[in-house]
């Protein structure tokens, strides 16, 4: 299961790398704004930066919401760094556009999934992974993990390439759910990845090991 990191922010972005585990940044629209990330050339520069610290994808959001406006977006954005997936989102034009950039090489993530209907459609279009967002799904008292498994499964009876990418990760027990599954890849905050390695009884362990330790060399 690849680890992505849900944000726009550097230090956040770094200290998921200096980890060692992480394998790719998602960014959005809201999650630049609220880096204070505003403005077309700060926003291709956020980018670059973001390409500089992580060697994984970095999914990089058009904003149009028209076929040609998101080629023209996507291209552009595709040109930064060979790690760009550009994002777009689950709309016809979306589809088109996914379609498109399919074609001419340009990777793609599909995103504000939130049915197997639309899941097919961008498999179908060729998108490189797919954001089933499945804590806005909890969220309107829906079940996230659900379509997740949902998704698999379609994938699975054509042997679709898209990967499925778990997004709107909220918490640990996500994570763990989504690997059961067998999502491809879950994109989620720093706090939730770390979260994974928290027990009481390996913190209490370790403290016996220390203290054992230290009787043992007086
Ligand atoms: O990047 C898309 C998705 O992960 C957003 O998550 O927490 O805003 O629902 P959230």
């Amino acid at each position: 299961m690849k680890f992505f990191i849900d944000t726009a922010n550097l230090d956040e972005i770094k200290e998921a790398y200096s980890l060692g585990i992480l394998d790719g940044v998602t960014t959005n629209p809201s999650l630049m704004a609220k880096e204070g990330i505003t403005g077309e050339e700060n926003i291709i520069n956020h980018y670059k930066a973001i390409c500089n610290i992580v060697d994984g994808d970095v999914s990089a959001e058009v904003i149009s919401t028209d076929f040609e406006g998101m080629i023209a977006e996507g291209e552009k954005l595709a040109a930064l760094h060979s790690n760009i997936v550009v994002k777009v989102p689950m709309i016809l034009e979306g589809i088109k556009a996914i379609k498109y950039f399919t074609e001419k090489g340009i990777r793609t993530n599909c995103t504000l999934v939130f049915s197997a209907g639309q899941a097919l459609l961008a498999a179908k279009a060729g998108a490189s992974y797919i954001s089933p967002f499945l804590g806005r799904l909890d969220d309107i008292s829906s079940n996230g993990l659900e379509l997740i498994n949902q998704i698999k499964t379609v994938y699975n009876n054509y042997a679709f390439d898209t990967e499925i990418l778990a997004a709107s990760v909220r918490h640990p027990m996500h994570i763990i759910h989504c690997a059961e599954i067998g999502a491809d890849i879950m994109t989620g905050p720093l706090k939730a990845i770390k979260a994974l390695a928290n027990h009481p009884l390996t913190d209490i362990g370790l403290q016996k090991f220390l203290e054992d330790h230290a009787k043992g060399n007086k």
